[in-house]
């Protein structure tokens, strides 16, 4: 039972038993009609496309005019509706301000995550992988890889479920998305599940060090720093990891998942480069903050790569294990390690964050593999 239960028995309240009576016989109060709300008209601007949140964004709708601080409502009213502050149930949200949450363009990707959804189980033509010679070492390479996936791909799921109920329900848009993006994730771990099982390998070994970093993410104690590491840093290596994925992927199927996972992830990316971008311009006092964060995520995530990961990658893109192939799969693996280093420092760049990348813990691991200062190229 809920800590949280009624106060009041309806037996002994006279006025509950007189109001329902009331009813029953068909004395409507009415006072509903008179909400007061704002009354407009709403229309797609392309039909095509549909009635958008985009078309919504007027008045005491929209979005792009709210308050930093929208006082008042911490309960289930929408924005928009009636609300009586002191009548409301109090659901205790912690993400009361909209620089806490908020992102460029965060409807858009709300509306692009819907359009764009597709099935796991039907979208990837699974009845094609007998077609193709797949040879039993990079089979089993390609299950480890996946079974990373899977793992990485869980998490991602919790993160945003961990912070929906949190905000506050003035931030629609934004509760829409990070629920599109748990779907997406939740799918991603499905594909990545069924492509090792359907491989006729199964999953191999869970990674207890990539497994810290998750749990370091979902750990983080405050919304944006959660997104800075999540949606900017570790989903940003997974998406450079997922193209280079699909460039080493044993079968035309496995790249169909890569070109598929790949399109929602690069929206996830681009919320959390976009909310990044929406905290320096607006909140620029939680600079500080974020450096350590990302300070922190970057150390972390240095740790993540787990030599098993390392080395299925390395088998997967030399096509073997026989010494001149693997001398080709770490020198491609190599340099998509450094790929994943540049991709970061530029959508830091991007955020306007570029301050970073000065002290970036990846600028030193740079330096200690011999690759030219990121800084001095620029
Ligand atoms: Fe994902
Ligand atoms: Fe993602």
């Amino acid at each position: 039972m809920a800590y949280y239960g009624s106060v009041e028995d309806y037996r002994y309240n006279d006025d509950f038993l007189l109001r329902l009576r009331d009813l029953r016989r068909g004395n409507l109060d009415l006072g509903w009609l008179n909400a007061g709300t704002e009354q407009r008209e709403f229309r797609a601007e392309n039909p095509k496309r549909g009635l958008t949140y985009l078309d919504l964004d007027e008045g005491s709708y929209g979005f792009s005019e709210l308050d930093n601080e929208p006082r008042g409502p911490r309960g289930a009213a929408p924005r928009g509706a009636a609300v009586e502050p002191e009548a409301q149930a109090d659901l205790g949200p912690e993400l009361n301000h909209k620089n806490d949450v908020w992102a460029y363009k965060v409807a858009s990707f709300t509306e692009e995550a819907m359009s764009r959804q597709w099935d796991a189980s039907t979208a990837i033509p699974w009845q094609d992988l007998d077609r193709y010679e797949r040879p039993e070492e990079l089979e089993i390479a390609f299950a480890q890889l996946c079974t990373f996936f899977t793992e990485v791909e869980l998490i991602a799921t919790d993160l945003p479920a961990k912070w929906s109920w949190r905000m506050n329900n003035q931030f629609q848009e934004v509760k829409h998305f990070i629920a599109t993006q748990a779907m997406d994730e939740a799918r991603h771990a499905e594909v990545f599940r069924k492509r090792a099982l359907a491989g006729g390998i199964g999953l191999m070994e869970a990674l207890p060090q990539a497994e810290h970093t998750l749990k370091a993410i979902l750990d983080c104690n405050a919304y944006s720093e959660a997104s800075a590491f999540m949606h900017l840093l570790a989903e940003g290596n997974v998406l450079t990891m997922f193209r280079f994925s699909e460039f080493i992927s044993p079968t035309p199927v496995d790249k169909r998942i890569f070109q598929l996972v790949m399109q929602d992830e690069a929206r996830h990316v681009s919320y959390g480069l976009q909310h990044l971008r929406w905290v320096m311009d607006k909140d620029p006092g939680r600079k500080e903050e974020l450096h350590k964060t990302l300070e922190e995520a970057e150390r972390i995530s240095i740790g993540q790569f787990d030599a098993a990961l390392l080395e299925c990658m390395i088998v997967l893109a030399g096509k073997g294990t026989k010494p001149g192939q693997i001398a080709e799969g770490v020198k491609l693996v190599g340099g998509f390690q450094v790929r994943q280093i540049e991709e970061y420092f530029q959508r830091l760049r991007r955020a306007g964050f570029e301050e970073r990348i000065e002290r970036s813990l990846f600028r030193q691991l740079l330096a200690d593999i011999g690759h030219p200062d990121p800084l001095a190229a620029a």
